[in-house]
Formats: C-alpha cells, structure tokens, sequence
C-alpha cells in the first residue's frame, strides 16, 4: 500500500485493512506487523527499510505435531506455539516463554490476547512518571498504539510503537488495563517482545556483564537451543549485567552486517530471555525482572511498562552504537547539560578518602587553579560524622568542625579560585550509625523480625515511601539551597536486598522494587527540574546504575570506580557499545593504581581518560613539577578537543577483548577534527606491526598530524591507514589529532 501524505508529510505508519497489514517505516527501517487469523497480532519484519509489503511472508501453515491450535480455530495447522508473534500472553497453546502473565482471583492464569483495535497518532505519548525517549514536536514521530484483549475477559492490552522520522529507531512500551470488576495480579510485564523466525539473519547476542571494577565486559555468544537470560535481581541495573543487549549475526563485524540494540529505559532489576525453540526460531523479551515482581492491578486501573529502545544498522556495530548513541544525547538525556561542553575536573576521593582537612582541600583547589581545571568535587566525608563508611548515611548536613571554615567556607574558596564546586551525595542509603536511623529507624528497608543485611556497612532507605523521600529531599534542597553548587555525584553504593516496605499490605510486597525505581525517579525529576544550572552525574560505586533510564535524569555517570588505563580501555570499549561517550565519564588517578596496583605512565593515564569525560582523580599537591606540567599540557589540550569527544562521532575500531591492541577514533560533525586512539597492551621482542586504518573521514580533504605535521588525504588515512608507532614497553598509547589543512577551512 502507497504510504499517504499527512500535511505534506510522508506518513511514517500505514494500515492496509485488506491484508491487515501495519507498516512502520522511514528511510531507514521497517518495522510490520499483522493480524493473523482468529485476531492474533503476528509479527513480520523488524530490520532495513522495505518500500513496500505485498504479504508474502506470511506465516507458513503445517501440521505439528503438539503444538495444538490457536484456541476456538480448528485450523490444525495453526498454532501459537510457532507463529512469531507481537506479544504474548500465558497459555493457549503457545508453549514459549510469555511476556505478560496475569492471575485472576480465583487463581486461573490464562490469558489469550487478541487483536482489538489500534489507533495511529502523531508524536508519541509521554510516560508519567518514568524515563523515555522524548520528541521535540509532534512531527518527529508517530505511534501506533494497538490494543490486544483476553478471549474471554475485559483485560487489555495497549502496545505502543513509536517510530521517529529521521532515526532508526522504534521505541516500545505497553500498558495494561483491568476492566472487569475484581483485582488481578500481573507476575511478569515484559516490555517488548521479538519473535524471529528462522531468516539468518541474527544468531549471535552481545550482552555487558561484569562486576564492581570490571564494568561492561562485551560478551558475544551464540544463540543456542534453549533459554539464554541477562538480567539483574539486585534492585539496580547493576555491574553485573547491565540492561543493554544487541542482537547480531556472526558474521556482522563493527562496520558491516545488521544489528539491533536493545536498551531497557529503566535502571531497576531487569531481564532479557531468549529462548531458542527446535524449529531455530527465536524469541527475545525483556523489561522489568519478573523476579521478585508482582503488581496488584485494580479494577478499571493500568499499569505501564518501562520503555524498550530498538535501534537498527546494517552498518555494523559501530552503526548501531551510533544511532544509539545520537538516540541517547539527543532524545534520552535532558537539561542544560545535555549539549554543553562538561568541566574537566578533579575529585578528592583517590586523594584523600575520608580523611580532608580545609587545608588539604584549599592546596588541591589551588593546585587546581594553576592547571586550569575547571571543577573541584568534594567526594565523600563531608557530612554529619563521616570519617569512614561506618557512619552518616542519611545525615545531610554538614560535618560540623571537620572543614574549617564549613561547607560554605570550601565552596567559596573554590569559585573564588575561579572553578567550579562539586559535591558527593548518596541519598537512598542509610547508616545504622546515623541521626536519620536514631530518629527514624521504621525508615530502613528491612523484613518484619530481621535484621536486615549490611554492604559496605550501609542499609537503603525504603524509598517506595513518600515521606521517607521527602525527609531526604528536604535536607538535600536545604543543602543546595545554602551552599552555592555547580554539580552533585549522586552514589548509590549497595544493591539491593531484605525488599519489604511496612507501607504495602502481604499482597504487595511484589510491588516494592518498581515502586522503590518509581519514587527514585520522582525525586530526581523533582530536583533536576528545580535545580537545572546544576550538572548531575549518576553512580553506583563506579557504573553499576550506568542505564538509559539513569540517563533521563543525568547526562553523564562515573563509569566505573576501575582507573587503571589498561582496564579501563576494556570498560569504556565495552559502555562505548550502548552509551554515548558524553554521559561517560573517565578520570586520571594515581599510581600505582588504587585497584590494580599497576603502573602506567602520565600519558597512557591521560590518553585513555580523554577517550570520556574527563577529570583527574588523585593528589594534585603530589605531583612533580614535570608531571605538573603534564598535567597542564593535558588539560589544555583536552580543552581543544572535547566538542569533538563529547559531540563527536565515536567509532570502535580494534577491540581490546580480541587482541593485544585496541584503537578508538573520534571524527567532529563537520569532519575537520579527527582523534585517533591507539594502545599496545604487553611488548614483546618481536613485535607485530600493527596497523590501523581511519574511517568516517571525508575523502578529499588533506589531514595534518597536529604533532609532527604529516598530511595525509582522508582517503588514505581511510584505505592504507597508518602503522602504530614503534612502541617499546608495555601500556603503550598514542593520541593522533588530526584537523584538515583545506583551503578555505
Ligand atoms: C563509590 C564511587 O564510585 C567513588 O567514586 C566514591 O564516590 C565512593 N563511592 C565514595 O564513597
């Protein structure tokens, strides 16, 4: 069917009522799906562009045997239990992995969906009170909204697509509705389902495991017989495995062959299942973990699933990682931030830990200010009676005496000084050993008659109350409202465990996690909002809550408390996959490094954090004059090149998980700038010339080295590419700046 032209528009949905055909499509993607016979929602096609659909693929009919028929059609043939379906419920024949299960009240849990209406609109419909993908008018997007009910009861189903006209993107969530007249129990509400049928097409997953210190690993695997899952029972999106996975072929490399990301828009417990059936089709769903999940839905009342992101290339992974990435800082994060080039600054946290004077801040700050950094962050310490992480967890007041002149007195030198002033906060957590506790211990999440469990001698606060909530924010707008700040690390340092709020009846206990997510996010929309000249960045003792969702809230997170160089090519190559480089953030410490005891030179330290948002991370009083003058060279040209770093086009060109080499490279928008990262990890006595080769460069424009003066046309930059240098050592790195000489540029 013609796509019709809505107000001069080409519109981006169309239905064709004969074939009951939806076709979702831009000059990118297409997405179709279809109603099938006896009502049930089919899917088709999700990948490139396609002009047109005829209806030729649809579903083959065979007789199998056990796999019985869609419930009340005698077609033997026809059975939920192969069909690539849009969204299923539990039951009817369909023997796969469900996406929505409901119990009724008399416990049956049945639930057959099938196709009742849909609806087309212009824009996409906002998401009260979760993070998503925004649009800036009406005409950027359009959704489809189709609604699915069970056979027999009024329980419905909303689907949303959103499909943006210029990204290939389509963004999924649903809503489910109870109209009948009694209470029902959802126990899992997937936010997205893609059946695949067996096209090739996609046969391999990449998903981001890792640990405290050891963040985002990228991890390609098969997709083999059975049930493979990713996901996070610990509360947040975690360390463990983040919420991101990208479907992949095994033959698709960083430039070529299809993929789609998929990112969960939410930073609580989380799983993607794939289940891969005998006849090699597959099944991917993800959203919210139905682990410790249940959500009592009262009558004629909705609930409403985090938001999936599905971003599509047929450019490799470096494509996809690009629309995800433009995705992200374009239409995921927010505020004054979200395009401003960030401070490079200096925290106190590998300098000092818990133990600053007003003096040692001032000497810092002052060194500071002789190297041009642009931003002072007071880390953890500050507050009620913290001298360790024993104590002062949910005290948001400052620790009177420990700073000489206060607070205040440290936030003024600094801006005297003329940086910036940056402060630590962890808000959800709570220490036994704490005012908050003394007065308020109802406030700990804890089980009725235990004692609940430690980590890092902290407890969390039940956040799915409002006025544990409000006692927090109240002090956190006192402190921001008394103190001048410029920027706030928001830390979460525990997951999360003893989940049970007194505040929710035997039957709701499910609920708490989401709810804990919904009054996280709730605050912080309150105090972004009401402090937006404030940059705020997310952490979770280094990334582990480094998610879409977190993003919404604050452009940029810690991404990871690992600041060795040489791990940390590995955790920023891996976060490079689904996260764009200006919500990274990446420091230079000290050696020998804090978490690996390994030593690295300056540069490679400083080589490496460039390749984020940086800052340093360590004793500036320490430093030698040559490493000071370092450090100041580095800041100056980090100065230079960080629109193109943070604003840039980030491209992923020899992965450290495969080799001994890695190398990133980093092209401005209007392809003048070009920044080549390469690194050799180990020597060796006879050592490969490795080499590398640039893309996204412009063909015909001339190229200088900055350092040594070289020209090169982009072409051969591209198609001969370059040696490595002669490196000698281990950790070695180099930095390329490359700006096109063209007349007249
Ligand atoms: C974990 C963070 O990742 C660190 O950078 C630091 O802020 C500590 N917490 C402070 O407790």
């Amino acid at each position: 069917m013609e796509q019709v032209m809505k107000n001069q528009r080409v519109a981006l949905i169309t239905f064709d009522e004969q074939e009951k055909v939806f076709h979702l499509s831009n000059s990118e993607i297409s997405y179709i799906l279809q109603i099938e016979e006896s009502e049930v929602l089919a899917h088709v096609y999700f990948g490139k562009r396609t002009t047109h659909y005829h209806n030729h693929k649809k579903y083959p009919r065979r007789d199998r045997g056990f796999s019985g028929n869609v419930p009340l059609n005698e077609d033997r043939t026809y059975s939920k239990d192969t069909l690539p379906q849009e969204y299923s419920g539990h039951g009817g024949m369909d023997y796969r992995l469900p996406a929505l299960m409901i119990r009724r009240e008399n416990g049956s849990n049945l639930l057959d969906l099938r196709y009742e209406s849909f609806q087309i609109q212009e824009g996409k419909p906002n998401l009260s009170g979760l993070p998503q993908a925004y649009i800036k008018n009406d005409t950027e997007a359009e959704t489809l909204i189709v609604t699915l009910k069970d056979r027999e009861e009024k329980i419905y189903v909303d689907l949303s697509y959103t499909i943006y006209r210029e990204r290939a993107v389509i963004t999924r969530s649903l809503k489910v509705r109870n109209e009948t007249n009694d209470p029902v129990m959802i126990e899992k509400a997937a936010s997205f389902q893609l059946d695949f049928t067996n096209s090739g097409r996609f046969d391999e997953v990449i998903a981001l495991p890792g640990a405290h210190v050891k963040e985002r690993q990228m991890s390609r695997q098969s997709i083999t017989d059975g049930i493979k899952s990713f996901e996070s029972r610990r509360g947040s999106s975690s360390h463990q495995m983040n919420s991101f996975i990208a479907l992949t072929n095994h033959a698709t490399t960083e430039f070529t062959g299809e993929a789609i990301g998929i990112h969960l828009v939410y930073s609580g417990n989380h799983s993607f299942e794939i289940e891969k059936d005998a006849i090699q089709q597959f099944r991917v769903i993800g959203g919210i973990n139905p682990y410790n999940f249940s959500w009592e839905l009262q009558p004629y009342e909705s609930f409403q699933t985090p938001e999936i992101l599905l971003t599509y290339s047929d450019q490799g992974l470096n494509g996809m990682s690009q629309v995800t990435h433009h995705l992200l800082r374009e239409r995921v994060a927010r505020g004054r931030f979200q395009y401003q080039e960030r401070p490079i600054l200096v925290n106190n946290w590998e300098a000092t830990y818990f133990d600053f004077t007003s003096k040692k801040i001032e000497a810092i700050v002052d060194e500071a200010n002789e190297l041009a950094i642009e931003m002072f962050v007071l880390d953890d310490g500050w507050f009620g009676k913290r001298d360790s992480d024993q104590s002062s967890l949910g005290d948001w007041f400052e620790y009177q005496g420990k700073l000489k002149n206060g607070l205040k007195g440290i936030a003024d030198y600094v801006h005297q000084k003329g940086l910036k002033f940056g402060l630590w906060v962890e808000p959800e957590m709570v220490s036994s050993d704490s005012q908050l506790n003394r007065n308020h211990p109802e406030f700990m999440m804890k089980e009725p008659g235990r004692q609940p469990s430690a980590s890092r001698s902290q407890h969390v606060l039940d956040f799915t109350r409002k006025e544990v909530r409000q006692t927090i924010e109240t002090q956190l707008r006192h402190l921001l409202d008394s103190v001048e700040i410029d920027y706030i690390k928001w830390d979460m340092n525990r997951s999360l465990s003893d989940v049970y709020s007194v505040s929710l009846g035997k039957q709701n206990q499910g609920e708490v996690l989401h709810r804990y997510l919904l009054g996280l996010y709730e605050m912080m929309e309150n105090l972004t909002n009401d402090y937006p000249h404030i940059l705020w960045e997310g952490c979770s003792g280094g990334g582990g809550r480094f998610d879409a969702g977190l993003l919404y809230y604050m452009p940029q997170s810690w991404t990871s408390d690992n600041t060795d160089a040489v791990e940390r090519i590995n955790i920023q190559y891996g976060t490079s996959l689904a996260y764009p480089i200006s919500a990274m953030t990446a420091h230079v410490s000290a050696v020998p490094n804090h978490q690996t005891g390994r030593v690295t030179s300056l540069k490679t330290r400083g080589d490496v954090a460039m390749g984020g948002v940086f800052g340093y991370e360590l004793d500036l009083t320490k430093l030698s004059s040559e490493e000071k003058q370092e450090v100041a060279a580095q800041v100056e040209f980090y100065k230079k090149i960080r629109q193109t770093v943070q604003y840039g086009d980030f491209y992923r060109l020899q992965n450290p998980f495969e080799q001994n080499i890695a190398s990133w490279e980093f092209v401005s928008k209007n392809q003048q700038e070009v920044l080549l990262f390469i690194n050799r990890r180990l020597a060796n006595a006879q050592p490969e010339f490795h080499e590398v080769r640039l893309v996204g460069l412009s063909e015909e424009k001339l190229y200088q080295n900055q350092i040594d003066g070289k020209v090169y046309s982009g072409s051969e930059l591209m198609t001969i590419g370059l040696y490595f240098p002669d490196f000698y050592g281990d950790f070695q790195t180099e930095l390329i700046h490359f700006m096109s000489i063209d007349e007249g540029e």
